[in-house]
């Protein structure tokens, strides 16, 4: 338990910290002591040299933002605040063709520039490379002569001239020459007995063939291109012991005896090495005993190499720098049976090309031919000599006009194509020298692009510095760019302590608390101020070492997620990024579903991702709900749609936009799902009622299935209608006859007892004489009924 306490005091301390200091930033938030230190911070950073800051502004540290320090009564002069430029020193127009040479080629632009870099303050610029037409070619042809190539050497005799025509095509200024290499003339490299042997190494044989060598340059490069068949015709096999070769050791020779073999600077250089063997390289010497290594130097004297039989053999890393060096292109026309070998090797050197050499040496022209163009079809860029600091990075556009990242060579160009390249130049830390120069060019171009890099690590007001400055106690320190630097042994703003003065007992300026520990345990206190020590994970400051910048949080491995500053124990967050440990995304472009609703309207978006809240809902945009209430609703139109060819989405085109990527399956009757599945019905435009069960299963997969008859209403049946209204009306006739047919005999029934009561009454009533008339006479019509 005791062990996290002072860890819980450090948070505490970091906390009141924070709270009373406002307006820091990234260039106050390390605490850095000297202009050159704040300029290394961040790019943003500026330094005041001014000597007092004000007296409103005491508390504003030198290293600030630069509006910062304009506020605060910096004048301009006082403020060093470099940021990284460049000026282009030399930029001539790409060349069209090589007009036989006349003038100076250009194949990159620019020539030459001039980069002032401030660290982490990237530049960047655009390199241009285009491959000119009839450029004139070097041609050297490094033959192994080992006896196996005999009937190569016969066909290669009669080949001479053919092959000088056939690249005379490609550029009328062409050079030939030729070099021939057999191995090293050692034990057990060579045949050594009988003696004889040594000058006749076929003695065994029945024949006789020249005595063995390493290697030798038998023609230089000429442009009398007959005199390489003369050459060749004089050459004679040679004979060795083992399998592999020492064509190493030549090429090595080849390319860095530039005078002998007459390479020319302002040409293409084609180095063709032709084998049917393996080759011994670096560290195979020692079977003879050779331990001193190959250094890459010219040892060639009357054309033949002097020292095949002291140095080991050339390692293929040496070999490859030489070749890039020297803008040589190495072509491996190697035999089928060794060409995985030189397929690995021409992976390690950069510019280099493989043909598979028939076993006579009579495809040679053609293979010559093809590597040839196969390499000047790649323009890849070169670096050569970049000091550790400085990093680049490249971007290249090639023919299409596409930019590829990263990259920083094109293909399938053909001769007058232009590409070009960005490329971005960034120091990471300061070198100790003030200025560095080095070169891109395209392999195998001698034309380059020299880049000098003057390192802006240093403060302009660093050369004003006063050593034993009064302004310092006493001139115990340099006042540098506004700030004493103290000698050694001295301490304090004004250097006015000495590390003598060092009181253990006096401590109390050196805690943030009574009770907390001295420099919160991470430091030493000096003079009554911290002195912080230096962690290997990062930097401690603060008055009371109570700032950090590796306590943060971390996320994914990363300190603040890669998406923030640690600000004494705080994450900062780089725009975009919210959260303690700024692994929260600010953009909700993300969660944006294809309806063009926040995650669908069904959730919150969180950190860039979905939160769906909608019990049911799933998926990167809470698309997904079967269960949803509204999911009948839009599935309703994906099947009027898809099926039906119909509705809103149908006018739209959008039967097959995301919203409904469902399969519709007809089936007779709905089955039972489990889970992820609703039933739906809906009433469509006929009125028919279309049942369908919208499902998804575990892969995600949706399904609507489609009950295939829809329920209509069954229309009205005629014929019961035409009966059923005949029927009424007939016994509502029949009804109304009865009733009148009733009302008559109960009306005749009435006046008949009436008749009766009179007649009896007549008897005792004479005057009542039934037959009398009187002079009125009453009708009754029975037909008559009112007028109801
Ligand atoms: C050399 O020639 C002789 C006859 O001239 C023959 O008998 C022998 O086999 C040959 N040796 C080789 C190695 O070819
Ligand atoms: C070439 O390299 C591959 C892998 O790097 C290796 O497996 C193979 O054996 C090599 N071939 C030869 C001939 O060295
Ligand atoms: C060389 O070899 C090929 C087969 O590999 C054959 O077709 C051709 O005729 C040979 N050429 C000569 C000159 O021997
Ligand atoms: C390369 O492209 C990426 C984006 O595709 C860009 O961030 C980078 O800055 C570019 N680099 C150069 C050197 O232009
Ligand atoms: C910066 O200045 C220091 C001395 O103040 C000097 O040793 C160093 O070489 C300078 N560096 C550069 C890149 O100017
Ligand atoms: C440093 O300061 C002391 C007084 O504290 C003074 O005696 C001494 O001369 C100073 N040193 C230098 C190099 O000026
Ligand atoms: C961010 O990190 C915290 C822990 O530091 C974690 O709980 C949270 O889930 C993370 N958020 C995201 C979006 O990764
Ligand atoms: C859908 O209807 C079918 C057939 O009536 C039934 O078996 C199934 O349980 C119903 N599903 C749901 C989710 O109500």
């Amino acid at each position: 338990m005791g062990m996290f306490l002072p860890h819980i005091w450090t948070v505490l301390a970091v906390l009141t910290v924070l709270c009373t200091v406002s307006g820091s930033n990234i260039c106050t938030s390390r605490g850095v002591g000297t202009c050159k230190e704040c300029l290394s911070i961040h790019p943003s950073c500026s330094w005041c040299s001014q000597k007092d800051l004000g007296p409103s502004s005491s508390s504003v540290s030198r290293c600030n933002l630069k509006s910062i320090l304009r506020q605060s009564g910096c004048k301009a002069e006082f403020i060093e605040s470099l940021v990284s430029s460049y000026v282009v020193e030399e930029n001539r127009p790409l060349s069209d063709r090589a007009q036989g040479m006349t003038g100076d080629i250009t194949q990159i632009r620019p020539q030459r520039i001039r980069l002032t870099l401030r660290p982490d303050d990237p530049i960047y610029f655009t390199v241009t490379v285009r491959q000119v037409a009839d450029y004139p070619v070097d041609l050297y042809y490094l033959m192994d002569l080992s006896y196996s190539m005999k009937d190569d050497l016969n066909i290669l005799r009669s080949l001479g001239s053919a092959l000088a025509d056939a690249v005379g095509r490609t550029t009328s200024n062409l050079h030939m020459g030729f070099g021939a290499f057999v191995d090293k003339t050692l034990s057990p490299y060579m045949y050594m007995f009988p003696d004889q042997a040594i000058s006749n190494p076929c003695l065994g044989i029945n024949n006789t063939c020249s005595p063995q060598f390493g290697y030798k340059n038998v023609l230089s490069l000429t442009d009398q291109v007959n005199r390489f068949t003369e050459e060749v015709r004089k050459q004679q096999v040679s004979r060795n012991r083992d399998s592999p070769e020492g064509g190493l050791d030549a090429i090595m020779q080849a390319v860095v005896c530039k005078d002998i073999v007459g390479w020319r600077p302002d040409a293409s250089h084609l180095l063709v090495f032709t084998t049917d063997a393996t080759s011994h390289s670096a560290l195979d010497g020692r079977i003879s005993g050779l331990v001193q290594p190959n250094e890459g130097k010219c040892y060639v004297n009357n054309d033949i190499y002097t020292k095949t039989a002291v140095l080991d053999y050339p390692s293929i890393g040496l070999l490859a720098d030489k070749l890039i060096e020297n803008n040589i292109n190495l072509i491996f026309a190697v035999t089928e049976n060794v060409k995985p070998l030189y397929l690995n090797y021409s992976k390690l050197i950069p510019g280099t090309d493989v043909g598979t050499l028939s076993y006579n040496s009579s495809n040679v022209i053609q293979l010559i031919l093809d590597a040839y163009a196969n390499i000047r079809s790649k323009a890849e860029l070169v670096v050569l000599g970049v000091p550790d600091e400085l990093s680049l990075s490249f971007n290249a556009t090639c023919l299409n006009g596409e930019l590829i990242p990263g990259v920083k060579s094109c293909s399938g160009l053909k001769i007058g194509d232009t590409v070009s390249f960005s490329v971005e130049a960034k120091l990471r830390g300061c070198p100790k020298v003030k200025s560095h120069t080095f070169s891109i060019k395209p392999l195998g171009f001698k034309d380059t692009l020299q880049v000098t890099v003057d390192f802006a690590c240093n403060c302009s007001c660093q050369d004003s510095a006063q050593p034993a400055s009064p302004a310092c106690h006493n001139g115990n320190g340099t006042l540098e760019c506004g700030v004493c630097l103290c000698d050694p042994g001295r301490l304090g703003p004004q250097c006015e302590c000495t590390e003598a003065d060092y009181k253990p007992t006096d401590t109390a300026s050196c805690k943030q608390s009574p009770d907390a520990d001295i420099c919160n345990g991470r430091g030493d206190c000096l003079c009554g101020q911290c002195s912080c020590h230096s962690k290997d994970f990062g930097k401690v400051w603060g008055k009371y070492c109570e700032c950090d910048d590796f306590s943060c949080i971390l996320s994914k491995g990363q300190l603040c997620s890669g998406h923030g500053d640690c600000v004494c124990g705080f994450c900062q967050c780089h725009p975009g990024w919210s959260g303690e440990s700024c692994n929260c995304s600010t953009r909700t472009d993300t969660c944006m579903a294809s309806t063009e609703l926040l995650c669908s309207g069904r959730g919150e978006c969180l950190c860039g991702a979905c939160s769906c809240s909608l019990p049911g809902a799933y998926g990167a945009t809470c698309e997904k709900c079967p269960t949803c209430p509204d999911s009948c609703t839009l599935k309703k139109d994906c099947v009027e749609c898809k099926h039906y060819k119909r509705g809103p989405l149908f006018e739209k085109k959008g039967c097959n936009s995301a919203i409904c990527r469902d399969e519709i399956q007809l089936v007779d009757e709905l089955a039972f799902h489990e889970k992820s599945s609703v039933n739906c019905s809906y009433k469509d435009e006929n009125d028919c009622i279309n049942h369908f069960q919208y499902y998804e299963d575990i892969s995600g997969k949706s399904i609507l299935y489609l009950v295939k008859e829809p329920e209509c209403p069954k229309g009205p049946d005629i014929l019961v209608v035409v009966a059923s209204v005949v029927g009424s009306i007939f016994l509502l006739g029949l009804a109304a006859l009865l009733v009148w047919k009733l009302l008559i005999t109960i009306h005749d029934r009435r006046e008949f007892a009436k008749f009766e009561e009179e007649r009896a009454k007549a008897k005792w009533e004479a005057a009542n004489n039934p037959l009398y008339k009187g002079a009125t006479t009453t009708f009754t019509n029975v037909a008559y009924r009112g007028n109801t």
